[in-house]
C-alpha cells in the first residue's frame, strides 16, 4: 500500500491480547480487554488479535465481545490447523465489522517431528485444508509457519505458495524462539520475496520473539526486506522474552525515515496511555530504562546533557516526549473542583463512567484531594483505574486499621463487604502487609498462592499514590490484581481484594486447554 507521502505503509498488527498474555502471570480479565481494545483503536493499529479462541471459553468470550465493540479496525483470531480451531475462530468472530482468520502450523523439522509428529506432506496438506477452511468463513485470512526461521528454505517455500493458492492474503514468518539475526531474517524475506512465484499476491509479514533481544531489530530488517506489516505487542510483552516493542517499531520509523521510509497509521501521541494501561492491567511495570516508553526515556541526568537540551533540546533528544504522548505532570483539579470539572476532565483523559461509577470516583477524588495537596492527571487516571477496576465484585474493601511499627505485634482490622453482608476481623502478622492478608483469608477463606506483591509510586512526593500490584496463583490460574490509595496498606488491601475476585471468576470458566502457539 502506498500512502500520499509516497512512503510505504506497513501494517501493525498487534497481539498484546493473544501473545502479550501468554506471558507468565500476564492474563488479562474480560473488561481489562475491552480496555484494551479500545485504547488499540485510539492508538491506530490495524489489526488487533483478540485471542485464540479454542484455547478456552474466556479467549472465545473476549474475541466476541472485541468483534462487536470495534467498528475500525479490524480483529484477529489465532486458530491452529484443523477444522474445529478454524470454525470456532469463525464464529467468536461473527459479530466484527472487519475481520481476519489467522491460522498457523510448526514448518521446522524439530516441531513437526517432535511436537506435532507429523511428515513434511501431512504438513503442507494441514496448510492447504486450513486455509482453504478459513476462507470458506473470511476472505481476510493470514497463515503463519510456526518456528518459520528454523524451517527448510525448499519447504518455506512450497508451503508458502500453496497458502497462498488456497487464498491466504498474509503470509506471517514467525521468529518463534527468537533465534535469528537481523542480517540472516532480512536474507529470509528476499529469498522468500524471489523463489516464491506468487508472493505478490500476499503481504509478507514479520512475528519476532526477543529472546536475543533483537526483536525490533528484526522486525525492521524484515521490513527493508520487502515485509510489509509487524507483529508487535505493547511494552513488548509476550511469550517469554516477549514479542517485539509495538512502540519501538513505531518510533525507529517515525524517527529515520531516512533510512526507512515506512509509514504506519498510529498515533503516537496515545503510545504512553496505551503502555500505562496494558502496564497497570498486567502488573509487569515497565523498566525504567525502556525505550519510548519508560520513566528515564527523556530524562536527562548529566549536566553537559541538561546544558546542550537548554540551548537546543535536539542535542540530546532525537524525538520530543510530546510525540509519544507524555507531557509534564500537570496539576489537574483541587479539592475545590466540582463534579463537572471532575467529569470534563474524565472525558479529556478517555473516561466515559456512568452515573454510580461517577459518583463513586467523584467521592474518591474529593478524599484524595483532601488527603494530598495537588492531584495530578496521573492520580486522576489510578483511581478511576481502580473505580472501573472493582465494578462487579463479589468482595468489596470497606474500611482498614492497621497498628504497625518496630513494637509488634503488627495488627490489622479489616471490613469487608463479601455477597452484600458488611464482615469484619482483627488479624496479626509478620507486618502490617502481612496482617493485612492475614485478614482477608480469614474473612474469605482461600488457597490461592501469592506470587508477587509489587508498590508502585503514581507521582513523586511522599503523599504520592500507592498502585499496588498483588498476583494470586491457584490450580495454575494466575490473576493479578491491582489497588490504588494514598494509603499503601489500603492500596495492597484492594490490589489482593481485587485479585481475589478476578479468580472468583476465573474459577467458574473452563480451564486453559494446554495449547501453544
Ligand atoms: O511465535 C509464534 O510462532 C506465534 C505464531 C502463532 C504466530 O505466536
Ligand atoms: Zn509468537
Amino acid at each position: 500500500m502506498t500512502t500520499s507521502t509516497g512512503a510505504d505503509r506497513v501494517t501493525i498488527f498487534d497481539t498484546t491480547m493473544r501473545d502479550g498474555e501468554q506471558s507468565p502471570g500476564a492474563s488479562m480479565h474480560l473488561d481489562e480487554k475491552l480496555r484494551i481494545a479500545e485504547a488499540l483503536e485510539a492508538l491506530g493499529v490495524d489489526v488487533i488479535e483478540a485471542g485464540f479462541p479454542i484455547a478456552s471459553n474466556g479467549d472465545f468470550e473476549a474475541v466476541f465481545e472485541v468483534s462487536k465493540l470495534l467498528r475500525e479496525t479490524t480483529i484477529c483470531a489465532l486458530a491452529r490447523a484443523g477444522s474445529k480451531d478454524v470454525d470456532r475462530a469463525a464464529e467468536a468472530l461473527r459479530p466484527a465489522a472487519r475481520k481476519r482468520i489467522h491460522t498457523f502450523i510448526a514448518t521446522s523439522p524439530l516441531h513437526m517431528e517432535h511436537k506435532l509428529q507429523m511428515t513434511a506432506d501431512e504438513v503442507h496438506q494441514a496448510v492447504i485444508d486450513s486455509v482453504n477452511r478459513a476462507r470458506n468463513h473470511c476472505d481476510d485470512v493470514e497463515w503463519s509457519c510456526e518456528d518459520g526461521t528454523r524451517s527448510d528454505a525448499d519447504f518455506l517455500c512450497r508451503v508458502i505458495e500453496s497458502a497462498i493458492k488456497a487464498g491466504a492474503r498474509t503470509i506471517n514468518i514467525p521468529d518463534t524462539v527468537g533465534y535469528t539475526i537481523p542480517s540472516e531474517f532480512s536474507a529470509l524475506i528476499e529469498m522468500i520475496r524471489n523463489r516464491v512465484p506468487n508472493i505478490d499476491k500476499a503481504v509478507l509479514s514479520v512475528h519476532c520473539h526477543n529472546d536475543l533481544g533483537l526483536a525490533v531489530a528484526n522486525s525492521l530488517a524484515g521490513v527493508a526486506a520487502g515485509a510489509r506489516q509487524i507483529e508487535c505487542t505493547i511494552n513488548g510483552l509476550g511469550e517469554r522474552a516477549g514479542n517485539a516493542a509495538l512502540e519501538e517499531v513505531v518510533m525507529a520509523l517515525k524517527t529515520r525515515p531516512d533510512v526507512m521510509p515506512y509509514e504506519t497509521g498510529i498515533r503516537t501521541e496515545n503510545i504512553m496511555k496505551a503502555s500505562r494501561l496494558v502496564s497497570g492491567i498486567t502488573g509487569f511495570v515497565v523498566q525504567n530504562n525502556k525505550a519510548i516508553v519508560g520513566a528515564n526515556a527523556f530524562a536527562h541526568e548529566a549536566g553537559i546533557h541538561q546544558d546542550g537540551m537548554l540551548k537546543h533540546a535536539g542535542t540530546y533528544e532525537i524525538m520530543s516526549p510530546e510525540s509519544v504522548g507524555l507531557t509534564q505532570s500537570s496539576l489537574v483539579l483541587g479539592k475545590h473542583s466540582g463534579r463537572h470539572a471532575f467529569k470534563k476532565k474524565l472525558k479529556e483523559l478517555g473516561f466515559e463512567l456512568g452515573d454510580n461509577a461517577l459518583q463513586d470516583a467523584f467521592r474518591r477524588f474529593k478524599d484524595l484531594a483532601d488527603k494530598k495537596k495537588e492531584v495530578f492527571e496521573e492520580d486522576i487516571i489510578a483511581l478511576v483505574d481502580d473505580e472501573v477496576v472493582r465494578s462487579n465484585d463479589r468482595i468489596r474493601f470497606v474500611s482498614l486499621q492497621v497498628v504497625c511499627g518496630s513494637k509488634g505485634p503488627q495488627t490489622a482490622d479489616l471490613e469487608l463487604e463479601i455477597d452484600g453482608s458488611v464482615r469484619t476481623c482483627h488479624a496479626t502478622g509478620d507486618g502490617p502487609v502481612d496482617a493485612t492478608f492475614n485478614a482477608i483469608k480469614e474473612l474469605f477463606p482461600h488457597h490461592a498462592r501469592l506470587q508477587l506483591y509489587q508498590v508502585h509510586a503514581v507521582t513523586a512526593g511522599t503523599d504520592a499514590q500507592a498502585e499496588v500490584t498483588v498476583r494470586l496463583e491457584e490450580a495454575g490460574r494466575t490473576v493479578n490484581g491491582q489497588g490504588a490509595d494514598t494509603d499503601t496498606l489500603v492500596a495492597s488491601a484492594r490490589s489482593y481484594v481485587n485479585a481475589l475476585n478476578k479468580l472468583l471468576v476465573k474459577r467458574e470458566r473452563a480451564p486453559p486447554a494446554a495449547i501453544s502457539a
